[in-house]
């Protein structure tokens, strides 16, 4: 793992987490009945680091969006279910990167079917020119360009989650 060069220290993450959080706690102060949702597994780290820079009342749920491939239809299928009611609640989605979007779409289409009351969303990393989402994603961490990226609970072949930093492979 050592030979994985750096894109982002330890010390520039923490750094922005830091700044990502107080710009959440800056939004959301007042809001009531919020649910931070976060997207398994790649953001694991991220999301237990950034809560615990929030502070207002929260609940925390994780939730897992597979892709898979059906012979008879062109391109790949998502799936994924609710972890619980989320109707009238506010929810923060955590996202550890948005490459082409196709997942944080499909959850946003999934949540605005069910009832929300708002939908805000934070990814550490964002691929700026590929995604395809219908909603702006107010809190970001760093844009990247065309890179695939691990560590920091990002994998590659379901390896390199723990490694510190974040690098290129
Ligand atoms: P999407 O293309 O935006 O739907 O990205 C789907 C998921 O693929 C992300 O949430 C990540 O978990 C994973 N992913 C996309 N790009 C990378 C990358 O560069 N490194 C590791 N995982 C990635
Ligand atoms: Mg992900």
């Amino acid at each position: 793992m050592k030979d994985i060069p750096i894109l982002f220290s330890q010390e520039e993450i923490a750094n922005r987490v830091l700044a990502l959080g107080k710009e959440i706690n800056r939004d959301y102060a007042g809001k009531t009945n919020i649910l931070v949702l976060s997207i398994l597994k790649g953001s694991f780290i991220f999301t237990a680091d950034l809560v615990r820079y929030l502070n207002f009342s929260l609940d925390l749920e994780f939730m897992e969006i597979s892709s898979y491939r059906n012979g008879s239809v062109q391109g790949e299928l998502l799936s994924g279910k609710l972890p619980c009611d989320v109707q009238g609640k506010n929810i923060l989605i955590v996202e550890d990167i948005i490459d082409t979007g196709k997942s944080a779409q499909f959850l946003i289409s999934l949540l605005q079917k069910s009832g929300v009351a708002s939908i805000g969303m934070v990814a550490l990393l964002i691929k700026p020119d590929k995604h395809i989402l219908t909603m702006p994603v107010p809190y970001r961490g760093f844009e990247i360009g065309d890179q695939f990226v691990v560590g920091y609970g990002m994998d590659y072949n379901g390896k390199f989650r723990n490694l510190p930093y974040i690098g290129v492979v």
